[in-house]
C-alpha cells in the first residue's frame, strides 16, 4: 500500500508525529485532528502538506477514511480512540502507554485481532540511535551474557503537570511506573528479550507534587534465566534547569558492562565511549513514524505489536500491585 492517507489525533506530542509524515515520499493525504482547534491550525501553519483539520474524530473518521490513525490523545483516551479508529477501517500507530489497566489494553489488542487492522505501539526509546546501539551490542554477545539490567527515569513533573493537567488527573489512571516508567520497563524487556517470571516493588508518595498514585516506584524484575532488571521512576526528582542530569543506564554482562553513555569490554584498558549515538526524543519518534509507515507500505511485520506492548504494561502493572500488596507477583499474560 502506497499513497497514504493518514491522520494525526493529538498534537501536543503529536505534532512530532506530523513532522516525520509531512512531505514523507508514501505519504499522500496529512490530516490532523484535535478538540482544540488552534493547535491544530498552529501545526497547519507549520506544514503546508496539511489537507484538512477537524475538532471531532468521528467526524473525521467518517468524512476522511484514513488508511492510518496515529493516536497521541492522553492515556486514558486510547482505548475509545484507538478502538474506534480500527473499528472505522483504520490502521493505527498508538502512542505508549498501550492504556493504564489491563482491562483497556486487552481491548486495544482484541480490537485490531477482530477488525485485522495493524496495530504498533510507539515504544519510541526504542527506536533511538542510542538504545539501538545497545542493543545490538548486546545481540551480538558484546558483553556476553546478561546479569543485570537497570534503567530509571529520574524526572521532575512539575513542568508537566502544570501544562497539562491530565496527566495528575484520577481519571487518567496514571503511575509513575505505568505513565512515565513504562519506557523504562519496556527497555529492560526489550535488551532482554525474555520473558519476566517474577516481579517486586515499593511506591510511596512523598514530595510536594499532587498526584492520585504512587510518584516514586522501586521495582525489580526477574527475568527467564536469572537475569534481574531494576527500574526505579520518580515524578520528585528537582533538578536545575536546563542542567538535567540522565544517568539512567547500566548493564552487567559477563564480558563487559555498560554505564551510561560508556561500554566497557573486558579485557581493554578503557571505557569505549558511546554517546556518539543520539539519545533524541524526535530521533525515537522518527524511527517509529518510518518503521510503521514501512509496515502499511511493504506489509512488514510491525516493528512494537499490542501483543509487545501488553507485556510490558503487565510487568508495569504487577509492579504497582506488588507495592500496593506487599507479595511478589508474576505479570499477568494477555490470554
Ligand atoms: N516519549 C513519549 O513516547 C511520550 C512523550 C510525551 C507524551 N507521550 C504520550 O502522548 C500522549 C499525549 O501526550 P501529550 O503530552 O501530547 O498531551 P497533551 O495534553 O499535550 O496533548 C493531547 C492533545 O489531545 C487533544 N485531545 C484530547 N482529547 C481529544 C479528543 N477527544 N479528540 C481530539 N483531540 C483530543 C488535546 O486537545 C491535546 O491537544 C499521551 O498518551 C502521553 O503519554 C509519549
Amino acid at each position: 500500500m502506497s499513497s497514504l492517507k493518514i491522520a494525526v489525533v493529538g498534537l501536543g506530542l503529536g505534532r512530532h508525529f506530523v513532522r516525520t509524515l509531512a512531505g514523507h515520499p508514501d505519504v499522500d493525504c496529512l490530516i490532523l485532528c484535535d478538540a482544540d482547534a488552534d493547535r491544530s491550525e498552529e501545526v497547519r501553519q507549520a506544514h503546508p502538506e496539511v489537507s484538512a483539520i477537524y475538532e471531532q474524530l468521528e467526524v473525521m473518521l467518517e468524512k476522511e477514511r484514513p488508511d492510518a490513525v496515529f493516536v497521541v490523545t492522553p492515556d486514558h483516551l486510547h482505548r475509545p480512540h484507538s478502538t474506534l479508529c480500527m473499528e472505522s477501517g483504520s490502521h493505527v500507530l498508538q502512542t505508549k502507554p498501550l492504556a493504564t489497566n489491563l482491562d483497556d489494553a486487552r481491548a486495544i489488542v482484541a480490537s485490531s485481532s477482530a477488525t485485522g487492522k495493524k496495530l504498533m505501539v510507539a515504544h519510541e526509546r526504542r527506536f533511538r540511535p542510542q538504545c539501538q546501539r545497545v542493543k545490538a551490542l548486546i545481540e551480538e554477545g558484546e558483553i556476553g551474557d546478561l546479569i543485570h539490567l537497570r534503567v530509571d527515569a529520574i524526572a521532575d513533573k512539575r513542568g508537566q503537570f502544570k501544562r497539562a493537567p491530565w496527566y495528575a488527573s484520577p481519571e487518567a489512571g496514571r503511575s509513575a511506573l505505568n505513565g512515565t516508567g513504562i519506557h523504562e520497563v519496556d527497555l529492560i524487556r526489550y535488551y532482554t528479550g525474555r520473558p519476566i517470571e517474577a516481579v517486586s516493588a515499593f511506591g510511596n508518595r512523598l514530595g510536594g507534587l499532587d498526584f492520585p498514585k504512587d510518584k516514586t516506584t522501586a521495582a525489580v524484575f526477574r527475568f527467564e534465566g536469572d537475569v534481574i532488571g531494576q527500574v526505579t521512576v520518580t515524578y520528585e526528582a528537582q533538578q536545575p534547569r536546563g542542567k538535567h542530569i540522565d544517568d539512567h543506564l547500566r548493564i552487567v554482562g559477563t564480558e563487559g558492562t555498560i554505564i551510561g553513555d560508556r561500554l566497557y569490554r573486558v579485557g581493554e584498558e578503557d571505557w569505549e565511549d558511546l554517546s556518539g549515538h543520539s539519545h533524541d526524543i524526535r530521533a525515537g519518534l522518527q524511527g517509529a513514524v518510518l518503521a510503521f509507515v514501512d509496515s502499511l507500505v511493504n506489509d512488514t511485520p510491525i516493528a512494537v505489536t499490542g501483543e509487545d506492548a501488553f507485556d510490558s504494561l503487565a510487568a508495569a502493572d504487577a509492579a504497582d500491585q506488588s507495592a500496593a500488596r506487599g507479595e511478589i507477583l508474576r505479570p499477568e499474560s494477555l490470554k
